[in-house]
């Protein structure tokens, strides 16, 4: 008897809570964080077409704001701009549908406010909190970060744009050792949880953080039509994939123009960011090398320009992009286009942000090379010194710390005085340099006259003294005329940590560079 009043007293509650065509969007849901002020977050959902939405805030009892709209377009979606919020929480935030008469509610719990950062790229970006060195110990501070925010996109692809993520892998949680440590190349992102801990700490905010992201991917995949068309390529023009590494890496990823775009970034364009990191390029070593300097800073503007429509004018449209600059692949077989790829990751500028790349920053990570990493060699275990670098770029560009020394040393004048057979290169700051590397630099130097009577050149390891605290003087004996120099221009350019070249109050590794003379 007792039963059967209780069914009837939820029969109508069951029947709202099952209604599916009035829901929230894939990405909201309990514990997540929403984009603090001064931009407004988005909220959005799906619902019967012409019915009133109401979208309410509350802070215990208190209602913060409350806001219609009416469910539009074939497939009937809601969308609205919460006001500028602080951060903190935990808020409550209800959706009310009312549809002929009918009132169905959906609600999110334990809701925050702080700052959304987007993580994407490939597999070093996917290598999870388990598979990285001190892996134990970084589980273990998992509770101490209640306050950052996980969630992971599934792996999809689409042939057509997709309004919402067709599946989630991880759903906003609260980090448990569990679930930043799922398995091998799962969830959650090692790089993409330092990075958004450090933020927390350093803040005192909170964080929420979004992984999507595919291993063994190229940047085509990730890129819209648009963005393709800008730099020449659409399907018509697509090469054959020429992977070089498909045990490790690259075979594993769909390489289709804009699949990734489709499936995985589009969606997220109608969620307010704050900014975005990323760790690609391995899979363009071997895929439209030559314009990785067109595609990548392309990228960039695109999802810039995206993010901001879609979020309703609320994500920035310059907002900061944080990059990692290639690790390195095999120190027995060094590959030649990695260091094409780092370069043309800067736009061929050696540093960021740079004319081409604004608001961005790098993370040098050509150092911290790991040949006995068990997931093969093109996956380094050090993922804290590379998340740490991206963190100290975040605060100069993202936060507006200018103390904060985030670039490594860079070439500020480089003299050729042939009359001493070597070159003075003057960087931007005081250097720690080991002297027993000589063979760093390289010249492009004239070592004879081919069978046409042309000079014929070659490039020749150079090597270099440090005169005096910024300068490297770099000797070329032997050579009758030069016509470039360049740095680390090696897939495996030093030993863990042992570049040649560090900043002296940074202790960040200066970039490989290349300079042609006129
Ligand atoms: C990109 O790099 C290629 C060489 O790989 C060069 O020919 C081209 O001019 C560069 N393009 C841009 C836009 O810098
Ligand atoms: C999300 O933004 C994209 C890009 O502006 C747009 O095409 C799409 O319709 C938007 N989706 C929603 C649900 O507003
Ligand atoms: C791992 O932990 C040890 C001991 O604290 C530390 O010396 C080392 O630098 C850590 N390694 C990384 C990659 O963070
Ligand atoms: C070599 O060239 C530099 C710069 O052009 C000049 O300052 C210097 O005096 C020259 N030295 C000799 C020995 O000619
Ligand atoms: C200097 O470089 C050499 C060669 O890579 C290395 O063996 C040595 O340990 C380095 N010294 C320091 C102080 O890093
Ligand atoms: C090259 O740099 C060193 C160190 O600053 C300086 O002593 C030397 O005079 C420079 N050479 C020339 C030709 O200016």
């Amino acid at each position: 008897m007792i039963q059967l009043l209780l069914q009837i007293l939820l029969l109508p509650l069951l029947f709202t809570r099952t209604d599916a065509t009035f829901r929230f969007a894939s990405y909201y849901g309990d514990h997540m964080v929403l984009q603090q002020k001064p931009s407004q977050a988005v909220v959005w959902g799906f619902g019967e077409v012409g019915a009133m939405v109401t979208v309410t805030l509350l802070r215990g009892m208190d209602t913060i704001s409350k806001t219609a709209v009416i469910v539009k377009g074939d497939v009937g979606v809601w969308k609205v701009l919460l006001d500028p919020m602080d951060y903190g929480g935990p808020y409550h935030l209800i959706a009310h549908q009312t549809f002929k008469q009918e009132i169905t509610s959906i609600h999110l719990d334990d809701v925050l406010f702080g700052d959304v950062w987007l993580c994407g790229g490939q597999s070093n970006m996917e290598m999870t909190v388990s598979q990285i060195f001190n892996a134990s110990k970084e589980l273990e501070l998992a509770s101490q970060y209640p306050y950052v925010r996980l969630f992971t996109a599934s792996l999809v692809t689409s042939d057509i744009e997709l309004l919402d993520l067709a599946k989630v892998d991880l759903e906003w949680s609260i980090p448990t050792r569990k679930n930043l440590g799922n398995g091998d190349f799962t969830y959650f992102s090692a790089v993409c949880w330092i990075f958004g801990r450090h933020l927390a700490q350093k803040l005192k905010y909170p964080i929420g953080l979004v992984e999507s992201v595919w291993g063994g991917t190229p940047v085509e995949a990730w890129s819209s039509k648009t963005a393709l068309s800008n730099c020449g390529l659409s399907e018509s023009s697509k090469e054959k994939i020429q992977s070089r590494f498909e045990v490790t890496d690259t075979a594993t990823g769909p390489c289709q123009y804009t699949v990734l775009w489709n499936a995985m970034i589009h969606p997220l364009l109608n969620m307010t960011i704050k900014g975005a990191i990323w760790y690609q390029g391995e899979a363009n070593t071997g895929l439209n090398t030559h314009l990785y300097n067109c595609t990548f800073p392309t990228l960039i503007q695109d999802w810039r320009r995206s993010f901001h429509e879609g979020s309703l004018g609320q994500t920035d449209p310059n907002f900061p992009f944080g990059f990692v600059q290639l690790s390195t692949f095999m120190k027995t077989q060094p590959h030649d286009n990695y260091p094409e790829i780092r370069w043309h990751q800067t736009a061929d500028y050696g540093y960021a942000p740079n004319p081409k790349m604004p608001n961005t920053f790098m993370a040098v990570a050509m150092d911290l090379g790991d040949d006995d990493s068990p997931y093969g060699c093109v996956h380094p275990r050090d993922k804290h010194t590379v998340a740490y670098r991206l963190y100290l770029g975040a605060q100069a560009i993202a936060y507006g710390d200018q103390s904060v020394p985030f670039q490594g040393p860079f070439p500020e004048t480089i003299d050729v005085y042939y009359n001493y057979s070597y070159m003075n290169i003057t960087y931007n700051e005081e250097l720690l340099i080991n002297h027993t590397c000589g063979q760093i630099f390289e010249v492009f130097c004239s070592v004879g006259i081919n069978i046409n009577g042309e000079s014929h050149y070659a490039w020749v390891p150079a090597p270099a003294k440090s005169p005096s605290s910024k300068v490297v003087t770099v000797l070329f004996k032997g050579c009758s005329h030069i016509s470039a120099v360049r740095y680390a221009w090696y897939d495996w350019p030093c030993e863990y940590k042992k570049c040649p070249i560090y900043g002296i109050h940074s202790r960040l590794p200066a970039p490989l560079f290349i300079k042609y003379f006129k």
